[in-house]
Formats: structure tokens, C-alpha cells, sequence
């Protein structure tokens, strides 16, 4: 019987199926559901240390429906970082511990760019109890007019430094989360990891604008008459958060062996993880998703994640975490490799043409028949 269980940075947790940070890890009666349900980790919300800067609006969802109808194939969002105050924080960060001394507990955490605000940060949590942390660099909207969020993971630099602020301090393990709008996401990951952080998690959401409303002219989502580009997430940005992933995980091999890989984007089911896993990652996020189908889907992408495993014989995650990395190579090569099978079975074909043609040779003695040339044997006899 395969295990789930994974062991990551030093947290050991009961399956990879990590709540992503967002509206199902806002507060402690969402997050103590979670771990309820069986999820192996959850993030909780981003906080910062100052709340009263986070003003939402509303509507900020946006959804992006299939023809039918029927399915949610996107989602947008313009919603900011925790608007609770941080001292209500620190009390439910402790207050959860309490209550699940096993669940892994993960603060996401987001500060300007002061050294001192993100090292109190780190601290404060770390009194509270959580066990490890997630540094978002990725908010992809309202934060960076703040000099937040992706505004920092877009600079490879001011990652590095920030995580290395973050890393003077910190004793837990500490990972930090991409911004997918960049052109290359290796190069803010590799700063992460020479700033010292355990681990990456990639992606948060796309930039994005979910549609105009041909009515009012307005896009949508309409807030006043107006909007704001917002973040794009759900399963139609699972293909560009595998090929983000894919590029991270080439990366870890081959400069940073050893650092984790937290895998986010549009899981909704075990073989979705089970994606993400064969490219790289250590541990699987699920935010949409949750907000689709509800805590208790977990305990369903753990089945379908063991029936994957079962059916290849993969007895632990590490058993197949990465397999499908040295399937990758550049476009020359797959124009070379695929010259080289035509020009193989050109030259084969021929050759059983040529031995279709030549003429049998006669049989000297009845030792010399063959099954296969029976026919062609007795034919070349009656001819001689
Ligand atoms: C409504 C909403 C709010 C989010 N809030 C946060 C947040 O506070 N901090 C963060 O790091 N990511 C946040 N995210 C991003 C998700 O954690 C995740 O990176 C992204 O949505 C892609 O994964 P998914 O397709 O499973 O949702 C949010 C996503 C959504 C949809």
C-alpha cells in the first residue's frame, strides 16, 4: 500500500494537499476545518503587520465559465492580502496550535521594504507558534502600488535581499512564493534560494483582465464603473504553472539539490498533483480549488492520488517526484531525434523490400527448409 506522507524541510505531513493561501486558510474556523478534513498543510491568509492599509471592495471574484456552463474553468480576483488585525493573528496562530499540534501551520507573510518590518514579522509568528512560513512575492495587484508583493518578486535582487533579512532571524523553515508575471521565473527563484530560503512555491495568480461587458462597455470585475487588472487562477492556468514548475525544478537540479518545491496552479484532483509532482514538486497548494469544491475534496484527490500511485508502483511520493524532468529537451532535438527514427525505418523498409525481391536460394538438402521461406523454398525448386 503506497503512503502519501512526505517529510519536507523537516515538516512532516500526512499528504502533499497544501491549502493555498487565500480565503480557505482567512481564520481560525476555516483553517481548523481544514485540518478537520485531512488537508496536509494549510497556509493561512497573507498578514502583514499593519492592517488597517488593506481595504477591499467588492464584487472582487470574477468567474470564467465553460460553454456549458457547468464547470468554472478561471477565476479573477482583485482581493488584497488579510484584513484582520494582526494581534487577532497571532492570537488564532496560537490558538490553532493548541487545538491541532499536528497540523502544519504556515504563516504567509508580506511587509514594505524595511528590514525591520519583515524580521518583527517573522518574529511575532514565530512566538505565536507557526511552524514554518511563506514569503508572498507574487500579489499581483493593489500590493505592488505599495511597493508589495510581486512588485518585490519581479526584482531578482530585492528578493534576494528580503529573504536574507527573513533568514537572519527566522528558525523555521521559510519559502518563498513566485509572481508567474515575469519572463523567467528561475531567475527570482534562484535569488530566493541564494537569499537562503528552504524552499519556492510557484505560482500565484496571472495578471489579468476577465472580460468587458459589451453592454456598459465596463470591464468586469465592475467596481464604481471601474476595475483594476487583477489574478488569474483555477485549472485554465495549470498548463503555465506546469511549465513555471517544470523550470523551477530543472533549476533546483541542477544548482540548488536538496531545496523543496511547492507546486500551485489549478489542482483540482489527484492526477493534477500527481503532475505537478512528476515535475518537481515536493508539496501540491490548492486554493481555487477549495473555494469549487470545499474542504472535504481532499480526502477524494488523496484517493485518486493513490490509485496513480498504485497503478505505477510508486511506493512514495519521492518515488516519482521529478520523473518526467528528463523528458524535456530543446526543439532541435526532438527535429534530430525524429529525422533519425524516419531515416531508421526508411532503411529497414527498404531492406525488406530488397529481401522481398532477391531469389530464394534452392534447398540442397531437406536439413535447409525453413518455415518462413516454405513457399518461396518449393517455388524456387519448381522453377529449377
Ligand atoms: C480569492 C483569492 C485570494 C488569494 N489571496 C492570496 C493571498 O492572500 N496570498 C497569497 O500568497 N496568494 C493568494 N492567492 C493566490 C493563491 O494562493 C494561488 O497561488 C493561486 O490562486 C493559484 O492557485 P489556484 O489555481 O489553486 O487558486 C489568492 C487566490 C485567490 C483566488
Amino acid at each position: 500500500m503506497p503512503t502519501l506522507a512526505t517529510t519536507v524541510d523537516g515538516l512532516n505531513l500526512p499528504n502533499p494537499f497544501v491549502i493555498g493561501s487565500g480565503p480557505p486558510g482567512t481564520n481560525l474556523n476555516v483553517i481548523t476545518r481544514a485540518f478537520r478534513e485531512g488537508w496536509g498543510a494549510v497556509i493561512a491568509k497573507t498578514v502583514s503587520l499593519d492592517s488597517s492599509k488593506v481595504v477591499n471592495v467588492a464584487p472582487r471574484y470574477a468567474k470564467f465559465h465553460a460553454l456549458d456552463r457547468k464547470d468554472i474553468v478561471g477565476w479573477e480576483n482583485i482581493e488584497l492580502i488579510s484584513d484582520r488585525p494582526f494581534n487577532i493573528w497571532l492570537d488564532e496562530f496560537k490558538k490553532c496550535k493548541d487545538q491541532h499540534p499536528d497540523g502544519v501551520l504556515i504563516a504567509s507573510i508580506m511587509e514594505e521594504y524595511n528590514r525591520d518590518a519583515w524580521t518583527e514579522i517573522v518574529e511575532r509568528c514565530e512566538g505565536a507558534g507557526v511552524d514554518s512560513f511563506e514569503l508572498n512575492f507574487s500579489c499581483p495587484h493593489g500590493l505592488p502600488e505599495r511597493k508589495m508583493g510581486a512588485a518585490m518578486g519581479e526584482n531578482p535582487e530585492v528578493v534576494e535581499e528580503v529573504c536574507g533579512w527573513v533568514m537572519s532571524v527566522a528558525k523555521k523553515p521559510v519559502w518563498a512564493k513566485m509572481t508567474p508575471n515575469v519572463t523567467r521565473i528561475a531567475e527570482p527563484s534562484r535569488a530566493a534560494f541564494r537569499g537562503g530560503c528552504q524552499g519556492v512555491s510557484a505560482i500565484n495568480t496571472i495578471r489579468s483582465i476577465m472580460s468587458v461587458n459589451l453592454e456598459t462597455l465596463r470591464p468586469e470585475p465592475t467596481v464604481e464603473g471601474f476595475t483594476t487588472p487583477g489574478g488569474y487562477s483555477g485549472k485554465a492556468v495549470r498548463p503555465i504553472a506546469l511549465r513555471m514548475v517544470m523550470e523551477i525544478a530543472t533549476m533546483i537540479r541542477s544548482e540548488f539539490p536538496g531545496r523543496s518545491l511547492s507546486g500551485i496552479g489549478g489542482i483540482e484532483s489527484g492526477d493534477d498533483a500527481a503532475q505537478f509532482i512528476l515535475l518537481g514538486a515536493d508539496t501540491t497548494q490548492v486554493c481555487t480549488g477549495v473555494m469549487k469544491f470545499g474542504y472535504e475534496s481532499v480526502k477524494r484527490m488523496c484517493d485518486e492520488l493513490l490509485a496513480f500511485m498504485e497503478k505505477h508502483k510508486f511506493e512514495t511520493l519521492a518515488d516519482f517526484k521529478g520523473k518526467s524532468l528528463d523528458y524535456f529537451t530543446t526543439h532541435a532535438e526532438l527535429v534530430r531525434m525524429q529525422g533519425e527514427r524516419k531515416a531508421k525505418e526508411k532503411a529497414a523498409a527498404a531492406e525488406k523490400a530488397a529481401a522481398a525481391e532477391a531469389p530464394q536460394k534452392m534447398v540442397a538438402a531437406d536439413g535447409e527448409w525453413s518455415g518462413d521461406d516454405f513457399v518461396k523454398q518449393s517455388d524456387a525448386l519448381a522453377r529449377g
